[in-house]
């Protein structure tokens, strides 16, 4: 049974070692994915409700995190948007649901707040790796 919730702050250490754990030697050597999920807790785009934890007897084996962000068009239009990511499950719970169920926990806790508009655009999730989030935007504490 997995239970989907907002993460504790004193839970950060534990979720820091979830997220390393699942992108260890995935995408490149080591992984510096843990580093950005502790450094985007400090961001301005930070997403509070959208920081969610996935437990299974009371031990964190999934996480995602999400900012807010936005798509300028050709037209000089600015259409918000929350990026999702990175979502990290444990290796030994992959492919058992756990990330698809994170994925759902967002989009009804964000359509719930109303962190998405109407406006088709502003309804689109990125799930995006870690590359596509500028760390120049992500200002030291
Ligand atoms: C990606 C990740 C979060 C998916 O979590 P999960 O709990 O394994 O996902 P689910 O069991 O809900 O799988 C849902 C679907 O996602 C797809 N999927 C899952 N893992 C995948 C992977 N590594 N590559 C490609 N597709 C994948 C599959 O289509 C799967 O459906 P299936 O039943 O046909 O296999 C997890 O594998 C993970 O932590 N990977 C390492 C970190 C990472 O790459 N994060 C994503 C980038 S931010």
């Amino acid at each position: 049974m997995i239970e989907i919730r907002q993460e504790d702050i004193l839970e950060q250490k534990e979720t820091e070692n979830v997220v390393r754990e699942a992108f260890w030697n995935v995408y490149t050597p080591g992984c510096c994915e843990h580093f950005l999920v502790h450094k985007i807790r400090r961001c301005h785009a930070f997403v509070h409700q959208l920081n969610l934890v996935a437990l299974s007897s009371g031990m964190i084996v999934g996480h995602v995190i999400n900012i807010k962000s936005y798509i300028e068009g050709d037209d000089g239009s600015c259409h918000e948007i929350l990026c999702l990511g990175p979502i990290s499950v444990l290796p030994q719970f992959q492919r058992q649901g756990v990330g698809s169920a994170l994925i759902a926990k967002t989009k009804q806790i964000a359509v719930s707040c109303r962190l998405q508009s109407h406006h088709p655009l502003r309804r689109s999730f990125f799930l995006c790796r870690t590359r596509f989030l500028s760390r120049r935007e992500i200002p030291h504490p």
